[in-house]
């Protein structure tokens, strides 16, 4: 056995709470997340824009949504990940909140401002206090089911927000692409599980690549809210210092970074998301931007979108995501499930 994310009894150690497992299994939770989504009776009235409220893992959904229906949707889409609302919010608006555990006191403090404003509700919760405050405001909820972290619940949040999207008749058009999505998913999943030996599988081969190195993740806009995904992931699961940006945005300022002193890149890989469906312009110019990155950086790595769809393209990008954070976290010895420091801070 040569590495140690081969030795699948070293990985049930370091990940006893099944972190990994979760991950495998993500398509067929966002399939049993459209089944029971599909159930809730959900009644809206007209609404001009779509506002999902939300922190840390349980933003993610929103974000993805956002960028997932940003050149189709007709109504902007708005993540707000604060105490307070947009000044916008108002009667015309459709709240979606989210939070999976159901006791984060921004999230809660966005319901309540959505309340007296009189924007039109929905709730997406796996229980807790905004469970009990939907229920009696007779606000429509969104059951997530119980026993995930709420960052490893993203296939049940994403799946549920995307359900009631299409209710609310803002996502039926792209609806084939969450078919497609699940079915690229199911394959890649294949060649990144644990089972799957370090030499044939490509996460392992990541997260060996960024073990000791500070990743930064980049990505075209589709995948703005995938980068911050990786970034997150990172953060969370593997236990490591990340970034992101996305592209362009990043041409006029991460770019900059390259000039730092060499000693102190050393210890920094950018991972670039990389999607064939970019026209030619913007992939050249990435192009350039990754050999400024390469002469500097002590290291850059690529991870190319699978996929027609720009579903399946964003999830298949944020899929090995998912699963590197997880087997980095192993490597540095770390339970990819536990999250000390949030914990402490959200008990004051
Ligand atoms: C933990 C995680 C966190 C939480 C965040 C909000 O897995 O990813 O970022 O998502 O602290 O908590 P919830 O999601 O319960 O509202």
């Amino acid at each position: 056995m040569d590495t140690p994310l081969d030795d699948l009894e070293q990985i049930g150690r370091v990940d006893p709470r099944g972190m990994l497992d979760v991950i495998t299994t993500l398509p067929e939770s966002a399939e049993d997340a459209i089944d029971s989504a599909d159930k809730v009776d959900l009644k809206l009235r007209r609404f001009k824009n779509l506002v999902v409220a939300g922190m840390g893992g349980s933003a993610v959904g929103g974000l993805l949504l956002r960028d997932w229906l940003q050149q189709t949707s007709s109504v902007p889409i708005i993540v707000s990940r604060d105490y307070s609302l947009p000044g916008f919010v108002s009667r015309d608006t459709l709240l979606f909140v989210v939070s999976y555990s159901g006791g984060t006191e921004e999230t809660l403090s966005a319901f309540e401002e959505g309340k007296i404003k009189g924007a039109k509700i929905v709730a997406f919760t796996s229980g807790g206090e905004l469970e009990k405050r939907a229920k009696a405001a007779h606000i429509t909820i969104y059951k997530l089911p119980q026993g995930f972290q709420p960052r490893a619940a993203i296939a049940h949040q994403l799946l549920s927000l995307i359900v009631a999207a299409k209710k609310a008749g803002i996502a039926q058009d792209s609806w084939w692409e969450v078919r497609e999505a699940i079915d690229v998913l199911k394959a890649m999943r294949e060649e990144m599980r644990p089972e799957t030996p370090q030499w044939s599988n490509p996460a392992k081969k990541l997260a060996v690549e960024l073990h000791g190195y500070i990743p930064l993740v980049y990505g075209s806009r589709i995948h703005e809210a995938v980068a911050y995904r990786w970034n997150t992931q990172l953060n969370e699961n593997g236990k490591s210092p990340a970034g992101s940006s996305f592209i362009p945005e990043a041409f006029h300022n991460a770019i900059v970074a390259g000039e730092a002193d060499k000693e102190l890149l050393a210890s920094v890989c950018a991972v670039f998301l990389i999607d064939s469906a970019e026209g030619e312009h913007l992939a050249s110019k990435t192009r350039r931007f990754m050999d400024i990155l390469k002469a500097r950086f002590g290291k850059v790595l690529e991870v190319q979108t699978c996929g027609e769809g720009r579903l399946a393209r964003m999830l298949s990008a944020l899929y090995v995501g998912d699963f590197v954070s997880a087997y980095l976290g192993v490597l540095y010895g770390r339970d990819p499930s536990i999250v000390e420091s949030i914990d402490r801070l959200k008990q004051g």
